[in-house]
């Protein structure tokens, strides 16, 4: 086969190979597929080969014998999915493989990786292998926290290990299972529902698995605990009835049986395959089977099945959202769709003078009367909760404090049933913000979630929420979530706040400043060229640092939170407070550094810091509110980025937008890769 012919032939791959290019954003240092294909051999029991439409009679009890059975293909590769593409088909012709579609059905599974146990190589890439034969294969999201005792355990059963992955335990577990319930009896039937719950019952930590088994042709099985898993569903509008553990369900479509399902971590592979989906929860495990679903809920405590009714939910997703369209990278059209998507975040939630939350509306009396709140989150959205918390404070005269989640973990910082405790995740999926947010529950403190992942884990295990309604977030390094985040938790203070007749005015003005913003950031926007200017000046920099303070000390954080993880040149956000108390030391005049000084409360104190700096011989950039450049520069010596004013807790919107600008460009010029940088990914879901 040539690569062109694989290609139209390969229905199947192709399907699994654009939806790993769709999750790549999420991890993209390794990856693997398994299909089934025309390679046989394969090493099977009676059962397989009853399946396989051989003669029982014609098979020893042996458990171990050859059958011509279509053994999966199985190919890993390091790299980019591309890579991985293109030797896939070299591999296909190769060994003169069939991949046009002899089945009517055909299950497959694929995965692309972000290493956590083992460095990105083609034995540590997903699918694991139960061994050579391939018996068991599993693609898996997550961390397997008793690896090691599952690893030793089976090590004296005569498995040897290939990978340095966690994973491996998994599909190396289901063939103990499945040959130990075989055992002496070739003719004994396991269903695979049996065996992965018994892997399951086995397994502790984050997972969402996915098994392929040439055992159980033309069947796949999904199960999770924690990471999140979605089935899709192709022409099924009907509800879908779940039942329970072993009960003998055909199908759960009232309408015929659908014909293409999906599991997938990410909403963002299904868009364009299907808009009826199910968020499968912890514990339950779903099987497809012959082309029809069926979905067990086990429960772990009294070891009893449960019989469950669920609905499918229907995604508000369009696939223009998850393509590039004229832009040339994901992050440069992300930058430049904020005066959308901030429009979108506010849609419906601004009538009048006053904001209406909805996912909040049962629980805002709660809020008001907690005794603090506590935002927790990382990255980018723990930058974001920054820079809303002076507006918190101030409407709602509750003290805020700030967690990133990973640190609050580790103290164990004390949390009450009398806070609230807000998560704040563009993914909803971070590992540590899901492990703060389990701990902030055990507490008993009022939890909230903020994030733009519907039926993300953060929006199903938090009490109540907001969306931000951002849109798929595809380049790595955020940019549209964290104007749209800070967007929602403003509006969040203003609803917070409403019963107060002190503040009325006060909320007045920031709600026109709000109906306002997206406007405003048109306008900022044209920035464009100019910070392409400024970049060119900065490319060959070794390093950053910008100052801010106020509800700027979060646009200093960001702003160099970009630069860093994209652009790949250190920089530092600091709090202009602190200057004198070290940072100062750094300066002298080849250190390129952005003061913020637009107009709010810490405007004059900013202008004394350039006065310093400027003492020091500083190389300034000062960022600074439309005509003021002679105050804020009075040094004579800096160079300026102007920016509309808005009100003071806006401003924080607007300012960040130069920055990501300058560090989209920083980056393209160094010639880095933009949407995926090195060694990050856009959802951390392991610790
Ligand atoms: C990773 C990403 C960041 C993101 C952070 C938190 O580090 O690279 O861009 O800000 O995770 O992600 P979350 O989805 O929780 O907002």
């Amino acid at each position: 086969l040539n690569y062109n012919v694989a290609r139209e032939r390969g229905y199947i791959a192709e399907v699994l190979f654009n939806g790993l290019r769709r999750l790549e954003y999420r991890g993209y240092d390794s990856a693997g597929i398994a299909i089934d294909s025309n390679r046989s051999g394969f090493v099977g029991t009676s059962k397989t080969a009853e399946s396989a439409g051989i003669d029982r009679n014609e098979v020893s009890k042996s458990n171990s014998i050859s059958i011509p059975y279509n053994h999966p293909l199985v190919f890993r590769q390091e790299g980019k999915i591309d890579s991985l593409v293109g030797s896939f088909y070299e591999e296909v012709e190769s060994l003169n493989l069939n991949l046009e579609e002899q089945y009517s059905i055909h299950a497959g599974i694929a995965h692309t990786r972000w290493a956590t146990h083992g460095v990105p190589s083609p034995k540590n890439s997903h699918p694991q292998s139960s061994g050579v034969e391939d018996e068991f294969l599993v693609v898996h999201n997550g961390i397997i926290t008793n690896y090691e005792v599952l690893k030793e355990t089976l090590i004296r059963q005569g498995f040897t290990f290939e990978s340095d992955t966690d994973t491996e335990v998994i599909p190396k577990l289901a063939k103990f299972v499945f040959d130990k319930a075989h055992d002496g009896d070739g003719d004994q039937t396991v269903t695979f529902s049996q065996v992965v719950i018994e892997v399951m019952r086995q397994l502790e930590g984050a997972y969402a698995l996915i098994f392929k088994s040439p055992h159980y042709p033309n069947e796949l099985i999904a199960c999770k605990r924690g990471s999140i898993l979605l089935l899709g569903v192709k022409e099924l509008t009907e509800d879908v009835t779940t039942r329970s553990l072993f009960h003998d369900v055909k199908t759960l479509t009232r309408n015929g049986k659908p014909k293409e399902l999906f599991f997938s971590s990410d909403l963002c592979a299904l868009v364009e395959h299907t808009k009826n989906y199910l968020a499968i929860e912890d514990n339950e495990v779903v099987h497809l089977k012959d082309g029809c679903v069926s979905i067990f809920k086990f429960d772990y405590v009294t070891e009893k099945p449960a019989s469950i009714q669920r609905a499918l939910s229907f995604l508000e997703m369009e696939v223009e959202q998850i393509k590039k369209g004229n832009y040339d990278h994901f992050m440069q059209k992300e930058i430049h769709e904020q005066p959308q998507s901030l429009t979108t975040t506010m849609r419906g939630r601004l009538k009048g003078k006053s904001v209406i939350l909805g996912g909040l509306k049962d629980d805002i009396k709660t809020i008001r009367h907690s005794r603090r709140i506590i935002f927790i989150g990382c990255g980018t959205s723990y930058n974001a909760a920054l820079a809303a918390r002076p507006f918190l404070e101030e409407l709602s005269g509750i003290p805020v404090t700030m967690e990133i989640a990973s640190d609050l973990l580790d103290r164990q910082g004390p949390v009450y049933r009398e806070d609230t405790a807000v998560f704040v995740s563009q993914s909803g999926e971070t590992a540590d913000t899901l492990l703060a947010l389990d701990y902030a529950l055990e507490n008993g403190a009022l939890c909230v979630g903020i994030t733009n992942t519907v039926s993300s884990t953060l929006a199903r295990k938090t009490h109540c929420g907001v969306h931000i309604n951002a849109g798929c977030e595809i380049g790595v390094a955020s940019t549209k979530a964290y104007t749209s985040q800070i967007v929602v938790m403003i509006m969040l203070a203003l609803d917070i706040g409403d019963d107060k007749v002190s503040t009325k005015q006060r909320r007045e003005t920031i709600i026109d400043g709000l109906y306002n913003l997206p406007n405003i950031v048109r306008e900022v926007l044209k920035l464009d060229t100019a910070m392409k200017d400024l970049a060119e000046s900065l490319m060959d920099e070794k390093s950053l640092l910008v100052f801010g303070r106020g509800y700027n000390y979060a646009t200093a954080l960001e702003g160099a939170l970009k630069v860093k993880e994209v652009a790949l040149t250190h920089s530092e956000g600091l709090l202009a407070g602190e200057m004198k108390h070290g940072p100062l030391a750094l300066v002298d005049e080849t250190l390129p550094v952005i003061v913020i000084a637009t107009r709010d409360g810490c405007f004059s104190k900013q202008q004394s810091v350039i006065q310093q700096l400027h003492a020091r011989k500083g190389r300034l950039i000062v960022m600074c509110s439309q005509g003021d450049v002679s105050l804020a520069c009075s040094t004579g010596f800096c160079r300026s980025i102007e920016v509309p004013q808005v009100e003071d807790c806006l401003q924080t919107v607007i300012n960040i937008i130069p920055l990501q600008l300058l560090s989209y460009h920083l980056t393209v010029l160094r010639g880095y890769d933009v949407d995926q940088p090195r060694n990050l990914a856009k959802s951390v879901t392991t610790q």
